[in-house]
């Protein structure tokens, strides 16, 4: 069994030039089957609300919502470090508040880190966090918790905006976070921010010179359905193979062709 990751681990990639991936999760099977695969970081995301809860949005998932979720992955890797979101109204209101939200998190969870979102705003709770000694990942750039704030889904940091999500970048790394979400950025600007921060920073719609990747699992193994955004790679098609599998199954049933008698007792 491989050693099990710590927040030490990214920086020696980082440090080594050497790249790191991260999937989502919020279940014990995929955990499990990433962890295996060798992927570095379990990410159990806010995105849990819509890709596990059935909820129309990021903003509406708990803590006591993602705590199952981040134990249950927690409890099935052995090797991957496991990071916990912290969801939308968890943390903005106080650092105190953000702590006492963290621990929850830490205490029920068993995970490594948690993750939250903003820059500037964001910074004191992030040191609240670390002062207690909790790992935190920061997360920038596109934070889909401020979507109605951002006017939508958009890339961010063209042009004259760039400036400011590298300062972003910095005033997360000084809050003392061990590493940092780049979403939804332009390519030189990630490249430009991951050579200048000390900690690793991790892409998602932010080309391929950041130190760490990260995609949603239900996206990168083709559940999700639809059109994939243009930043997802799809290596699988699992929507559509679970789509078929279900119609053979139902056919089978209907035509007692499912059980056999080789699936079936005698007396
Ligand atoms: O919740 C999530 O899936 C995330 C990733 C997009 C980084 O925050």
């Amino acid at each position: 069994m491989a050693k099990i990751a710590r927040i030490s681990h990214l920086q020696e990639f980082k440090d080594s030039n050497r790249k790191f991936s991260c999937l989502t999760s919020y279940d014990q099977q995929t955990a499990s089957i990433f962890d295996e695969a060798g992927i570095n970081v379990l990410l159990v995301g806010d995105s849990a609300a819509e890709n596990a809860l059935g909820l129309d949005s990021v903003l509406a998932i708990t803590v006591d919502e993602i705590i199952p979720l981040g134990r249950a992955v927690a409890g099935a890797a052995k090797s991957s470090l496991v990071v916990v979101d912290m969801p939308f109204g968890s943390y903005e209101t106080s650092p105190e508040d953000a702590l006492a939200n963290a621990m929850k998190i830490m205490k029920q969870t068993g995970a490594a880190a948690v993750k939250l979102e903003g820059g500037r705003r964001s910074a004191n709770q992030i040191s609240r966090i670390v002062e207690a000694g909790i790992p935190v990942m920061g997360h920038i750039g596109f934070t889909p918790q401020s979507v109605h704030a951002l006017g939508g889904f958009k890339i961010q940091g063209r042009g004259e905006d760039a400036d400011e999500i590298l300062a972003e970048a910095l005033a997360v790394q000084e809050a003392g976070a061990f590493a940092v979400v780049l979403e939804l950025v332009p390519a030189e600007l990630a490249a430009r921010i991951t050579k200048q921060l000390r900690i690793p920073t991790i892409g998602i719609g932010a080309g391929n010179e950041t130190d760490g990747q990260i995609l949603v699992w239900t996206d990168f193994a083709g559940l999700s359905g639809g059109k994939p955004r243009r930043f997802v790679r799809e290596y699988m098609s699992l929507r559509d193979d679970l789509l078929e599998a279900a119609k053979r199954y139902a056919a089978d049933v209907e035509s007692q062709n499912f059980p056999n008698q080789d699936e079936s007792f005698s007396a």
